[in-house]
């Protein structure tokens, strides 16, 4: 069966309820690279039907972010979905899924008050909203998440369990570039000079891995040389560096039990994030 483009709530939701075997779905802002479609092979290899959902979801985006500018191309999105087996890309517009008088939110408490939330306040909470409506609209059986994006995938488990919501969520490893660097739609803001310089990220990720593999424990110690690291680098502007529980993503003074080890970098204008878990 070719692959279908849906463009409304209604068709998508008319659809899905023609199917009745086990549907795994892939949210996505598009402009898809390799990364994305880790997910989508995932989700071809365990479901019988996959949806991929592309829209740039206002909401959470903050008023000095990329919105406007956040890159777009869907021609070749539907190509690269296409090669992949998917079978259903739902791309609604803006008005489609924030109609007039839309005044509804998902607040999902604690974890999204650390990390990100400092840079950009309010994002998980459009984040969660539109999350939310996606599987309301799409009635996956499992849905797919990168690791790259470490507190957004804890944040969407907590709102499944808290909300009681009926499916399955799937968090799949972070795809990098050959030098380290995980790939990102906003990696194309990189200039030469800049995308050399952001390979400092994975960088100091390594060195935190190979402090806490020599048996340091102190996380104060290994954000420290993290941190110097990173310092050396002079495109390089630290957000964060982050050595916290990997479930409630408290910081963690003592590397006792999993740890989520993530930055927020700014390398040049684009702000780059990535993480590793030492466990
Ligand atoms: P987007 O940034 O397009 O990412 C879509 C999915 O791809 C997310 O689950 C993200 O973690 C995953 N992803 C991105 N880069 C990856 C990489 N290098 N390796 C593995 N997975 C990667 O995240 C969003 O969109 C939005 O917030 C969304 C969940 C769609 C809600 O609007």
């Amino acid at each position: 069966m070719a692959m279908q483009a849906i463009r409304t709530v209604a068709e998508m939701t008319a659809i899905r309820q023609q199917i009745t075997s086990s549907v795994g779905f892939v949210p996505t802002m598009g402009f898809l690279h390799q990364g994305h479609l880790a997910l989508v092979k995932r989700a071809r290899s365990e479901n019988s039907i996959v949806v991929v959902s592309i829209f740039v979801n206002p909401a959470q985006f903050g008023l000095g972010e990329d919105l406007r500018t956040y890159p777009r191309d869907p021609q070749r999105d539907l190509a690269l979905l296409e090669e992949e087996g998917t079978d259903i890309v739902f791309m609604p517009a803006s008005e489609e899924m924030y109609p007039q008088g839309f005044n509804s939110w998902v607040e999902v408490g604690e974890v999204t008050q650390r990390l990100e939330e400092a840079s950009r306040p309010g994002h998980f909470k459009g984040v969660a909203t539109v999350v939310a409506k996606l599987f309301n609209i799409v009635a996956p059986t499992r849905a797919y998440f990168g690791q790259k994006d470490a507190q957004q995938a804890i944040v969407i488990e907590k709102m499944v369990a808290d909300l009681n919501m009926n499916l399955g969520i799937v968090v799949v490893p972070t795809v990098r570039e050959s030098d380290g660097l995980a790939m990102s739609s906003r990696n194309i803001y990189l200039n030469a000079e800049e995308r050399q310089a952001a390979t400092v990220l994975f960088k100091s990720l390594n060195l935190a891995r190979q402090l806490w593999l020599a048996g340091e424990k102190s996380a104060h110690e290994i954000r420290e040389e993290m941190i110097s690291l990173i310092q050396g680098e002079p495109l390089a502007e630290i957000d964060y560096v982050s050595i916290a529980d990997a479930q409630t993503l408290e910081e963690l003074k003592e590397i006792d039990r999993g740890a989520l080890v993530s930055l927020a970098v700014k390398i040049g204008k684009p702000r780059l994030i990535d993480n590793i878990i030492l466990e």
